[in-house]
């Protein structure tokens, strides 16, 4: 497998072309960025970890039938996916209220949400991400009605997936994001999940493991994101 031109560079990773027209390697950077990059910095050691639970992610998703964009780990901080057009809708997931949903429509953090609210979101850095509905996405063209409802599907499958396994491990799953990608015929999981796309809480302590951590100013980040990786891989005292 060849490494070439780079595709595309976001904020948290860079996509490059490979020897393979339908393979992508998708590189996780070490910066990290909030309030539409507002606030930014490079932080040592923030790809690899990354890479590491994405990777951990997919492969669990896997085994549990999710299709996904990812083919295998490459290496520290590379991954190798498939090249998929990405459906420009973020889709955020939430169990619990936290982050934006508390500031703009003034619930309660922590307030539970049963069953699971699921949410869409323009991908567009200059208009902010707005939060849009289904007839946004039709109205725009973004996808067709059994796309969403797949993506809806998949979303929901996906959280109850992570939130059994998370809790087993220590962790509650609050909210997550999402992105979606055609290949062929089939929508599948793209992008990543990781601590920059989840919020993850203790159980027991209630501390953030993700990126609130950078958002807010509420301790080391990689700190976080190692507790996270050490409770996935077993390597507690079973909390
Ligand atoms: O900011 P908000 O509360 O809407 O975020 C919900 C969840 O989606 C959080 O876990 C956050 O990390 C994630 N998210 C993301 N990328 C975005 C927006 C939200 O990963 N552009």
């Amino acid at each position: 497998m060849e490494k070439r031109e780079k595709l595309y560079e976001g904020k948290a990773k860079i996509i490059y072309k490979t020897d393979e027209p339908d393979k992508v390697i998708m590189e996780f950077k070490d910066s990290a960025t909030a309030f539409d990059a507002v606030k930014k910095a490079e932080i040592k050691g923030k790809g690899v970890i990354n890479n590491t639970i994405a990777t951990f992610f997919f492969e669990l998703l896997k085994d549990k039938g999710i299709p996904s964009h990812y083919i295998k780990k490459l290496s520290d901080n590379e991954m190798l996916v498939y090249k998929v057009d990405i459906i420009p809708v973020e889709v955020v997931v939430r169990n619990l209220a936290a982050g934006s949903i508390v500031k703009r429509l003034g619930i309660k953090e922590k307030t539970e949400f049963n069953p699971p609210l699921v949410e869409f979101y323009l991908k567009n850095d200059e208009l902010h991400d707005p939060i849009i509905c289904e007839q946004h996405i039709y109205a725009m063209n973004l996808a067709k009605p059994e796309e969403v409802a797949k993506m809806k599907e998949l979303a929901l499958k996906i959280n109850e997936i992570l939130k059994e396994f998370m809790k087993e491990n220590g962790i509650i799953l609050v909210d997550f994001k999402l992105e979606f990608g055609r290949k062929g015929d089939e929508i599948v999981l793209a992008d990543e999940i990781s601590p920059d796309t989840c919020r993850f809480w203790d159980i027991k302590t209630g501390e953030s493991l993700d990126k609130d951590r950078f958002r807010f100013d509420l301790g080391d980040l990689i700190e976080g994101y190692k507790k996270v990786l050490e409770k996935l891989e077993g390597n507690n005292e079973k909390n």
